[in-house]
């Protein structure tokens, strides 16, 4: 009996402490004690009209995430008296000094629960914090003493990509993707939407990138050494109202959307539906095996203008500042015999095909900026010279972002060595299959963005990192969340809290609690080694 005791009292102070503190990522300026205090959960108040959103948002999740009934949102002019007792109120406030933007502070006593920020970036993300740290207890709300008094976030682009070609994932997915996204303070959905094996996103001027793009005839099965195939009809698109919908949610929790558009390679889905813009003329099948295509787009005037018409409907679809072009992986053996790229070659007094694929990045660039975009591209789009204003993803390691910097364009880390999910994540023998590479959790949580080997002026050109989640091996939605969680709690404490600012035994006891609170949302996970 007296065991059962001290058990239950050690498993009570056990939950405790992991109530306490447990934010990811770590919030800096950021201290709690062990009084716990509580607040009356069925009322937001929020000061300053346009918070309306964000007060809208906290009671659904006090509702959705911890059953409290949907508290009504109260809007309290600032000179109001506000009642008496505990309650949870969302402040917005001017300030006089230099803030970051997104920048909370958080103090929760036995006065009540307050947020407050100079913008609604910043409301939000104390609201993830807080939906963090309190527990239900009865009808209120408890949580230990808090105080936060200032967190923002160390880098400004907090990525996360997701390959829907090789795999297809309906909305409801992605948008269960967003809110882990915005759960972990991140503030970019990287959308890789067109591939060789899919076309998925609706062009109307162009329906038959759906109609015939975004349909294969069978799929690679087991591993690629294999090279074996069924024959089921495997696809599926996003309509444009779709899209839209996936945008607005996003930007609801302010999170941008970056829709990738490959081009000029892995573009055999686009090629099967319209072969007139390869070099060959076609015929082609979409894809079914993984990999890389030797068909990718011919730079010829034709195609130029197929490329803008779809890049002027994306462009209505996408509000964000980013487009994605791809140019990664793209073979220039077409190229090298095709009349029409040699004439241009020639022509443009190019040295050779790298120098043509600079040509068609520029070119795409030079449209984008004249609607007011701006392009991202993989980093073999430093081959042959770098677009003017180009945004560089380095992926094959450091080295590309590392040469983009020194030439002053902006740069998003994202090595396969550490910011790869589609890599194993355990020994091989234990795992799901997948493409190869080994990134453990640790590996995550020790990512260094900036390298070495850029000076201070340099480094500020890292602008962020993103981890990447291709979907070769990846073919249901609780297979894509084990790649991803809890891999993604890492990354983001590197992007938000600083690499080095915390330590991974701290981290780790952090994440117990976290992965508990995703499961009760109904996310799949890799445990805990
Ligand atoms: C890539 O992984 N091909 C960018
Ligand atoms: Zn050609």
């Amino acid at each position: 009996m007296k065991a059962l005791f001290f058990t239950c009292i050690a498993i009570i102070s056990q939950i405790v402490l992991q109530a306490q503190n447990s934010v990811i990522p770590l919030p800096r300026n950021f201290s709690q004690s062990e009084e716990i205090v509580y607040f009356d959960p069925s009322a937001v108040l929020f000061q300053g009209a346009l918070l309306r959103a964000e007060a809208l948002l906290l009671a659904h999740e006090l509702n959705t995430s911890f059953g409290f009934r949907l508290p009504s949102v109260i809007e309290v002019p600032s000179r109001q008296f506000i009642p008496e007792g505990p309650k949870i109120k969302l402040s917005m406030i001017r300030s006089d000094s230099i803030v970051q933007p997104g920048t909370y502070w958080l103090n929760s006593d036995k006065t009540g629960t307050t947020i407050t920020a100079i913008d609604n970036l910043g409301i939000f993300y104390g609201i993830q914090s807080l939906l963090q740290l309190i527990r239900k207890n009865g009808n209120r709300a408890e949580l230990n003493a808090t105080q936060i008094k200032g967190d923002y976030p160390n880098f400004r682009y907090r990525g996360m990509h997701l390959d829907v070609c090789r795999h297809f994932f309906p909305v409801s997915f992605v948008k269960k993707y967003i809110d882990l996204l915005a759960i972990h303070k991140m503030n970019y959905f990287h959308w890789h939407l067109t591939e060789d094996q899919g076309w998925r996103i609706e062009i109307k001027k162009y329906p038959k990138l759906t109609e015939v793009g975004a349909w294969r005839n069978g799929s690679m099965v087991g591993p690629y050494s294999d090279q074996k195939f069924d024959s089921i009809r495997y696809g599926g698109f996003y309509t444009q109202e779709e899209i839209k919908e996936v945008v607005k949610y996003a930007a609801e929790r302010h999170i941008q959307v970056i829709p990738e558009i490959e081009m000029p390679g892995h573009a055999l889905a686009a090629l099967a539906a319209y072969p007139q813009y390869s070099c060959t003329g076609g015929p082609f099948e979409v894809a079914k095996g993984w990999g890389v295509y030797d068909d990718v787009f011919c730079p010829k005037e034709e195609t130029f203008s197929f490329l803008e018409d779809v890049l002027d409907e994306v462009c209505e679809l996408f509000p964000g500042q980013y487009i994605h072009i791809g140019g990664d992986e793209c073979p220039k053996t077409r190229w090298k015999t095709c009349t029409s790229c040699q004439k241009r070659i020639k022509e443009q007094g190019l040295k050779d095909e790298h120098e043509l694929q600079s040509y068609f990045i520029q070119r795409i660039e030079k449209y984008l900026n004249s609607k007011g975009k701006k392009i991202i591209g993989w980093d073999e789009i430093l081959e042959g010279g770098l677009a003017p204003n180009a945004t560089v993803m380095s992926w094959r390691g450091t080295e590309g972002g590392i040469a983009a910097a020194k030439q002053n364009h902006d740069v998003i880390m994202t090595p396969g060595s550490h910011c790869y999910f589609d890599h194993y994540q355990g020994k091989k023998e234990q795992e799901p299959h997948a493409i190869g590479g080994f990134t453990p959790l640790e590996k995550v949580f020790e990512f260094q963005p900036i390298p070495k080997e850029l000076g201070m002026e340099q480094s500020k050109h890292i602008i962020g990192a993103q981890a990447n989640v291709w979907t070769e091996y990846i073919t249901t939605e609780s297979h894509a969340e084990y790649m991803v969680i809890p891999r993604i709690s890492a990354l983001a404490e590197v992007l938000w809290t600083g690499p080095g600012q915390s330590s991974y035994k701290d981290f780790k006891k952090r994440l117990a609690p976290m992965l508990l609170r995703l499961e009760e949302k109904g996310y799949n996970y890799r445990k805990l080694d």
